[in-house]
């Protein structure tokens, strides 16, 4: 019998020795137990650190729809798969069945078919949180065409570079998308970008908004009168294990965003397989995660791991402040939700609105609380734990990354205990490693350094899309055998790990991973910048904000620094999206930089964080004089 569900701790410790001591064995067990092949692999396991190659299951056939979905429908078919819960609280829930929803998604498929959309193609998706985002992405999932979603919140340059950096040939959007009180217009959006994308033949419109929108003839296709029509069966392609599912541009901290490539099986039996331990989920329960579907967590954990178990998995379209602070807790009691996984940074704000937002609901359903996306504060976990938990649902911070496809670092709730702020051990199969900064590992108990995983896991990303040596030298160059995961770590006096942040360029803001490189080409745009650095400084509500230095090209104009700053963001937003916008802008004579010309940005940061007093050694800058200027300008 393989282990599935993990109940105890003194199991997680006799499974994760067993799956560290014999890993091929460990996986074959889970997978050959829980999923449903069409042909068995010929290797558990092959790879090679030193060409970034790794392979899981290999020859193996398989189709993860039918694992997500067909498998379900004798013993589940009733059962509600996905909860759509609207923007609007007046507009009342969707329960979609597994039988529904397989429908759906073979209806959606076979319009996707129709469209010329083949095995391998890459199909862009750019919709709001509404139930044709699961099902577009189960669709392709369905025929073997590679999904590529586009969180909803980008803006056109952005849309259009992701668009050509995976030849993608069909976008999947909306009429447009309800967010709060307000209306975004994501076909407008669609239609800036595809000025400047020849690859895509094909549009699909969903109707959402019911906005007047502009559809291009023979291009642009209103999506429901299309699925009214399609066939409700769609034969499931038969993919190899080591296809690709999907495509997820997550940032750098140099360069432009990196497709990270997941490919089919490994990637199902991880994410399942933690989805079932990480939040215990039994058959009743209804599980919700408030993440957006265009980001990995939305993936891994509102669609394959909760579907792949047979879960009921909400869908929220909306924010935590509409119509008030109390949304997230009035839908926690209105659907019973028993695990409730979500970030810091929404943590923060609703803890800043007070108690009696969380007071006026029933919350008794709860038995498990999620984090992640950025190390939680000892505040907001505490604020967590006894607002809203009550003091009796374990949290479960988790660690974990795009790259990684499925959560790494956590506890087990009701195994093990939790510690504030800590993420605590690995999960089942996984072998951290900190770094010192000559490349050796330190060994042992209180220490910290850089975090990498020493053996591969079936969930890490394959490759980046047409670009294997960045994907090699980003994550396997840094130190021999181990990918370097780009975060610092601390390991405590028993071994749990605390995640102390990132080491790179790459700044989390409300738990939004945005590399300096691209907001800085943003800025330099501008005709009257010279040159920019990025920084990130603490915030309470978004965990760290952008603090942007620019150098203007000539000094002596005396342009209105206010309109500046105005025109920095606008470009920011028009280049990447809103979330990446400055919170502060400093006009500087001159950045600090090291006699080779780069930037030290860890003085930059300094400054921002206010902690002058550590600046450490400045003389031997190339131009030490510019860090008194920069400090006596703080705005
Ligand atoms: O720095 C870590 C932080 O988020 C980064 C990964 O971001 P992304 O690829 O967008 O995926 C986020 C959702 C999985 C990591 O390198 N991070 C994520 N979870 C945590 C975290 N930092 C501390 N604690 C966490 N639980």
């Amino acid at each position: 019998m393989s282990n599935y569900h993990i109940k105890q701790f003194e199991e997680y410790f006799q499974v994760y020795r067993k799956s560290v001591r014999n890993p091929e064995q460990f996986w074959e067990e889970i997978a050959e137990e829980h999923f449903i092949w069409k042909k068995k692999w010929s290797n558990v396991l092959s790879y090679d650190f030193s060409k970034a190659e790794f392979k899981w299951f290999e020859d193996a056939k398989l189709n993860i729809t039918e694992n997500c979905l067909d498998r379900h429908l004798h013993t589940k078919g009733d059962k509600t798969a996905l909860l759509f819960e609207p923007n609007n609280p007046e507009e009342e829930a969707e329960h979609i069945t597994y039988r529904q929803l397989h429908e759906r998604v073979c209806k959606f498929a076979n319009v996707l078919k129709d469209k010329g959309i083949k095995k391998g193609d890459v199909v862009c998706i750019y919709l709001p949180m509404i139930p044709e985002l699961a099902i577009s992405v189960l669709a392709c999932a369905r025929i073997g065409a590679i999904h590529s979603v586009i969180f909803a919140g980008f803006s056109s340059t952005a849309v259009s570079s992701r668009i050509n950096d995976c030849n993608a040939k069909m976008v999947i959007t909306s009429d447009g998308s309800y967010r709060g009180s307000k209306t975004i217009d994501l076909k407008g959006i669609v239609d800036e970008a595809l000025k400047d994308t020849p690859g895509i033949e094909s549009v699909l419109v969903a109707k959402r908004i019911h906005s007047e929108i502009n559809m291009e003839e023979g291009r642009d296709f209103w999506l429901e009168p299309l699925l009214e029509e399609a066939y409700a069966d769609c034969a499931a392609e038969v993919m190899d294990a080591e296809d690709p599912l999907f495509i997820l541009y997550t940032s750098g901290s140099t360069g432009k965003p990196k497709g990270m490539v997941h490919t089919i099986g490994g990637y199902m039996v991880y994410t399942a397989y933690t989805f079932k331990n990480v939040f215990q989920y039994r058959d009743n329960d209804v599980y919700w995660c408030t993440a957006d579907i265009g980001w990995i967590t939305g993936h891994s954990y509102i669609v394959y791991g909760p579907l792949a178990n047979g879960a009921t998995s909400v869908m929220f379209e909306g924010v935590p402040s509409y119509p008030d602070y109390g949304r997230f807790w009035d839908i926690v009691e209105k659907h019973k939700v028993t695990q409730f996984y979500t970030a810091p940074t929404a943590i923060r704000a609703l803890a800043k609105q007070g108690a009696e937002f969380v007071e006026k609901y029933d919350l008794s359903s709860l038995k498990v609380l999620g984090s992640v996306g950025e190390p939680i504060n000892e505040e907001a976990w505490h604020w967590y734990d006894e607002n809203v938990g009550k003091k009796k649902s374990p949290i479960v911070d988790t660690w974990w990354q795009t790259e990684t496809g499925g959560i790494m670092i956590t506890p087990i709730p009701f195994s093990t205990p939790t510690k504030p702020t800590y993420a605590t051990l690995p999960f089942i199969g996984i072998q951290p490693a900190l770094m010192d900064e000559n490349g050796e590992e330190i060994k042992g108990n209180q220490v910290e350094g850089r975090l990498c995983i020493k053996f591969p896991w079936p969930a890490m990303a394959r490759t980046i899309w047409g670009n294997h040596q960045r994907y090699k030298d980003t994550y396997f160059s840094a130190y021999d055998n181990k990918y370097f995961t780009g975060d610092g770590a601390l390991r405590d006096e028993v071994g749990y790990y605390r995640i102390t942040g990132r080491v790179d360029d790459v700044i989390i803001v409300s738990g939004h991973n945005l590399g300096t490189a691209p907001i800085e080409d943003a800025i330099n745009e501008h005709p009257a910048v010279s040159e920019s650095a990025i920084v990130g400084f603490p915030h309470d509500i978004k965990g760290n904000a952008l603090y942007g230095y620019v150098t203007l090209k000539d000094v002596g104009e005396s342009r209105n620094h206010d309109n500046l700053r105005m025109e920095i963001n606008q470009l920011i937003t028009d280049r990447i999206g809103p979330i990446a916008k400055l919170d502060k802008v400093q006009f500087t004579e001159g950045l600090p930089k090291t006699r080779s010309g780069k930037i030290m940005r860890r003085i930059l940061r300094k400054i921002a964080a206010n902690e002058i007093d550590q600046l450490g050694d400045t003389s031997t800058l190339l131009n030490p004089e510019v860090v008194q200027h920069i400090i006596d300008n703080v705005k």
